[in-house]
Parts: structure tokens; sequence; C-alpha cells
């Protein structure tokens, strides 16, 4: 293993369990070409031996995929939202500092509850509804010019980048945050999801809806995926507008 004497000194921010206090530990990791975050949360697992030569445990961390699509390996490194698998040591400052995400309750370690993304999924009905278990036939198509404002929204990976990041996101607005949006946006444009419009719609007005988002585009800055998460906003933000009004004269 070619490791040329250098070394990856990595801080992490560790917790026992959701209620324990958090505490620092710093590694020194042998180093080799194109090692990643997630890589070295694998070495630091096989010798959980800290900088300073005491043993501890292994890092508690979520992944999968390892080539960004799964979403579950997002932290804070170096102070920003991003995936742990394509965040490559090489481009990092150090020491790296890894830290769950701050809006999030915390499991262990590197490893936190995300699932306020998918209650707010159900809250606005984030599928395409299909009656029954029988054979449905083709679908309605879809045009290019649909796919292609489509298919980018598609690759949203559920990994919270753009809500732990949004000022926006916290307990006191309990807003939705902008993957949520997003998602509305999509089963929206899609010709048998846009049944449930009015749904969505209704579900993004009022507190915690679409009305807390301030504009800022931290989200746009993170999302690993490029999704167009302001466009989204803005796209939405007028559905809900012309469906409040349509509400209003049909009391
Ligand atoms: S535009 Fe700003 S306030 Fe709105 S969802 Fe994105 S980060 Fe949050
Ligand atoms: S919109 Fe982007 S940042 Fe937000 S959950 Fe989806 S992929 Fe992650
Ligand atoms: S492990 Fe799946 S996105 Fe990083």
């Amino acid at each position: 293993m070619a490791t040329n004497g250098k070394s990856v000194l990595i801080k992490i921010k560790r917790q026992d369990n959701p209620s324990s206090k958090p505490y620092w530990e710093e590694f020194a990791l042998p180093y080799r070409p194109g090692m990643n975050v997630t890589s070295s949360l694998m070495d630091i697992a096989a010798n959980p031996v800290t900088k300073d030569g005491k043993k501890t445990t292994p890092v508690t961390y979520d992944s999968n995929c390892l080539e960004e699509v799964c979403g579950s390996c997002a932290m804070l490194i170096n102070g920003r939202a991003r995936m742990a698998c394509s965040a490559l040591i090489d481009k990092l400052e150090q020491p790296i500092k890894l830290e769950p995400f701050s809006k999030f309750p915390v499991v262990r370690d590197l490893a936190v509850d995300r699932s306020v993304l998918f209650e707010n999924l159900k809250k606005v009905k984030a599928w395409v509804p299909t009656d029954g278990t029988y054979d449905l036939g083709t679908g309605p198509r879809q045009t290019a010019e649909q796919q292609e404002v489509n298919y980018p929204l598609s690759r949203c990976i559920s990994c919270c980048c753009c809500m732990e990041a949004c000022p926006q996101f916290n307990d006191d607005t309990r807003f939705v945050g902008a993957a949520t949006i997003s998602q509305a946006r999509l089963f929206n444009e899609h010709p048998t999801g846009k049944v449930l419009k009015r749904e969505r719609l209704s579900a993004l007005m009022g507190d915690g809806g679409i009305q807390e988002c301030g504009y800022a585009q931290n989200c746009v800055e993170v999302c690993p995926k490029d999704i167009p998460l302001t466009t989204s906003i803005a796209d939405v933000g007028g559905d809900v507008m012309k469906q409040a009004l349509v509400d209003l004269f049909r009391k």
C-alpha cells in the first residue's frame, strides 16, 4: 500500500447515543492516493486508534452505494453539508472536521435520523398514484420538453443537504424544505401524478409551507445533484398562490 509517509488528519465529533454529550476525537491515517471521507472512516473502523494511540470504538456513519446515489452518507465536512463518499481527501483542508448534521437528531456519531424528509414527502403525496395491482396499460407519454424539466428533479437522493444548509429549516418555522417542494413540482408535472396537484399545493400552504422560504439560495449551492431548487420554489410558489386565490373565490 503506497502511503508516501504522509498522514491524513481527521477530527470527528462523536456522540455515543441520542442523549449523551458529544466529544471530539482526532485520527491520523496513512495517506493513500484517491482516498475519500468514507474510505477514511473504513480505515478507522479497521483500526480504531486515535492520533494519541488510544484505542477507541469504530465511528458510526451511514453509507451504502459509495457513488453519490443513495443519499445516506451526508454529513458536515469542514462545516459544509455534503456527501462523504464523493468528498476527496486531496481536495479538503486538514485537519478534516467531520460532524453529524446539526438539524437532525443524532443516532450515533455521524449517523442522524433524517425521517423528517420522508414525513414531509408523505405530506405532499410525492408519488404517482396507481389504482390497484392489475395491468393499467402504458401511461401517458411525456414530451421531450417535459422530460428535460423533470429528469433533473428526479435526481434527488433525499440526502437532506439542502435542509441542513437552509436558514429557514428549523424548529421554529417547521419549514418542509427545498427537497420536498421540488418533489411536489416533479409529481405535479407528471401526466398521471398531477391528479394530486391540488392536494400537494394545499399541503404547502400555511405554517411550515412554501411561504417560509426566504430565498437565501443556500439549498441550491449545496445540492450534490445540481437540482434547480430555486426554480422549483419559484414555480411551486406561483402555483400555490394561484391555488390559494381559486380556493378563496370558491368559498
Ligand atoms: S432558497 Fe433559502 S430559504 Fe428557501 S429553501 Fe433554499 S436555502 Fe431555504
Ligand atoms: S434536493 Fe438535492 S440536497 Fe436536497 S435532498 Fe435532494 S439531492 Fe439532497
Ligand atoms: S454512500 Fe450513497 S451517496 Fe454516499
